[in-house]
C-alpha cells in the first residue's frame, strides 16, 4: 500500500446513513436529517430525455469533455445565472461535483505546497488536500459572520507556497453565504498574489433564501484566468445518483484536466448528459418549487432549534443545511449526534466531519418532509428535556 493511502479521509455523512439503516432494518423508526442530498426525485422531463438517449441508441463513449450540446448548455446557463460569457471549450463535464476538486488538488498539490480550504467545511477538502502531499490550511467560518469567512483573515493565510484557495459558497454544511463586500474584499487581495488559484465550489449556488444573492467567482476578469469553477447538477436538480457535474477551468489548465478525465473516466455516462441538457434548458418551475420547499423548512427548523434547550442556531441563507451550536447541552458533537440517535432515532451529522473548527456544532439536513423535521423536533425536545 502506497504511504499516501493513510492520508486519504472519508466522508462520515455516509457512515452516519449507514448506522441509521442499520438501525431502520432492526425495526427502529428512523428520521434522518444527516444526508446532503434533496429529498425529491429528478424532475420527469430529464427522466424522459436520458430514457430517450437511451432509445436512440446513444450507448458508446462521448469525447471526454463532455457532448457539445451540453457544454453549450451550460454556458448559456452561466449566462443566465451570472451574466458572464463562458467558451463550452473550458467545460469539462464530470461524474459529479466531486471530481472537479479530486482534480484541481491532484493537479496543484504536492509536498511543499500548502492549500487554504474552509473549516468547518465539505470534508473531502481536507482529506484530497493530504492527499496530494499538500499541507491544509483552515480557514475559519464565523458564526457570527453567517459562516462567512474574513476576507483579511483568509489573506493573511496566503504564503509564496500557497497554490489553491479553495471558496464554498453558499456553503455545506453551515449554509453560510458570503456577502458581496466580503468577496470583493477577498478578490481585491488576490490580485497582490497571482500565484495563487481558486476553487470555487458553488454547487449550491441555486439554493438560496430571504432575497440573499449568490455571487459567483466567475464574475472577476481580475482573476478569471486562476478561477476553477465547480458546479454541477446534483443539488439544484435532485440528481446526486447521475452522477453530473462540471468544471470550468482557465484555459492554460484545461488540456490538463482533461487529460485527468481521460486517464480516469473516459467521460460521463452518455444518456446522463442528454437528461443534463434537459435540466438546463427545460422548465425552473420544479427547480423553484424545491427551493419553495426547502424555504418553507427552513422557517420552520431555526426557529424551532432556536428554542431547544441548550442550542443556538444561526439563520445563513443557503443550501440546505442547519448548523446550531449545541454546546449548551453539555455534550460534545460526536457524543449528540451518536446519542440523538441511539436514543431519539434522530441522524444528524456532528460538526466535528467538517473539520475541527466544526467542534460545538452538529448539521441538520432539511432535506426531509416538513412532517418528520416537526416529528423530529418534538423528540428532540423530549430527549433533551430528558436528560435535564
Ligand atoms: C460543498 C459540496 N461540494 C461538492 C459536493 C459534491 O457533489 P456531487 O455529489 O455532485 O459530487 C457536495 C456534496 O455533498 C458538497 O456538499
Amino acid at each position: 500500500m502506497s504511504g499516501r493511502m493513510n492520508q486519504l479521509g472519508t466522508e462520515s455523512a455516509f457512515e452516519v446513513l449507514a448506522r441509521a439503516a442499520a438501525l431502520q432494518r432492526a425495526g427502529r423508526d428512523i428520521i434522518n436529517l444527516g444526508i446532503g442530498q434533496p429529498d425529491f426525485p429528478t424532475p420527469p422531463h430529464i427522466v424522459e430525455a436520458a430514457k430517450k438517449a437511451l432509445a436512440e441508441g446513444h450507448h458508446g463513449y462521448t469525447p471526454a469533455n463532455g457532448i457539445l450540446p451540453l457544454r453549450e448548455a451550460v454556458a448559456a446557463d452561466l449566462h443566465r445565472r451570472h451574466g458572464v460569457t463562458v467558451s463550452p471549450d473550458r467545460v469539462l463535464v464530470v461524474p459529479g461535483g466531486k471530481v472537479t476538486m479530486f482534480f484541481a488538488m491532484m493537479m496543484l498539490g504536492e509536498a511543499g505546497a500548502e492549500i487554504i480550504y474552509p473549516n468547518p467545511g465539505f470534508p473531502i477538502y481536507e482529506s484530497v488536500i493530504k492527499f496530494s502531499g499538500a499541507k491544509p490550511v483552515p480557514m475559519a467560518l464565523h458564526e457570527d459572520k453567517g459562516f462567512s469567512f474574513s476576507a483579511e483573515e483568509v489573506l493573511a493565510l496566503i504564503t509564496p507556497r500557497t497554490r489553491l484557495l479553495i471558496v464554498n459558497s453558499p456553503a455545506n454544511p453551515t449554509g453560510g453565504v458570503v456577502p458581496k463586500a466580503e468577496m470583493d474584499k477577498l478578490v481585491a487581495g488576490l490580485v497582490r498574489h497571482p500565484h495563487v488559484a481558486i476553487l470555487s465550489d458553488e454547487i449550491y449556488g441555486e439554493m438560496l433564501y430571504d432575497g440573499q444573492k449568490h455571487v459567483s467567482l466567475l464574475t472577476y476578469p481580475e482573476i478569471a484566468d486562476r478561477v476553477i469553477l465547480l458546479d454541477g447538477w446534483s443539488k439544484t436538480y435532485a440528481m446526486t445518483g447521475w452522477r453530473m457535474g462540471y468544471g470550468v477551468w482557465p484555459e492554460a489548465l484545461f488540456p490538463f484536466a482533461e487529460r485527468l478525465a481521460i486517464n480516469d473516466h473516459s467521460c460521463v455516462n452518455a444518456a446522463a448528459q442528454y437528461g443534463g441538457i434537459a435540466a438546463l434548458q427545460g422548465p425552473r418551475a420544479p427547480v423553484d418549487a424545491m427551493v419553495k420547499a426547502f424555504a418553507e423548512r427552513r422557517a420552520y427548523i431555526i426557529p424551532a432549534l432556536n428554542k431547544l434547550p441548550g442550542l443556538r442556531c444561526a439563520n445563513p441563507g443557503g443550501a440546505f443545511y442547519a448548523f446550531p451550536n449545541i454546546e449548551g447541552t453539555g455534550m460534545d458533537s460526536r457524543t449528540f449526534q451518536s446519542r440523538l440517535l441511539d436514543e431519539a432515532g434522530i441522524a444528524t451529522v456532528s460538526g466535528t466531519s467538517f473539520g475541527e473548527y466544526g467542534n460545538g456544532y452538529v448539521r441538520f439536513s432539511y432535506a426531509a418532509s416538513l412532517e418528520q423535521i416537526k416529528t423530529a423536533i418534538g423528540r428532540i425536545d423530549g430527549w433533551l428535556n430528558a436528560k435535564r
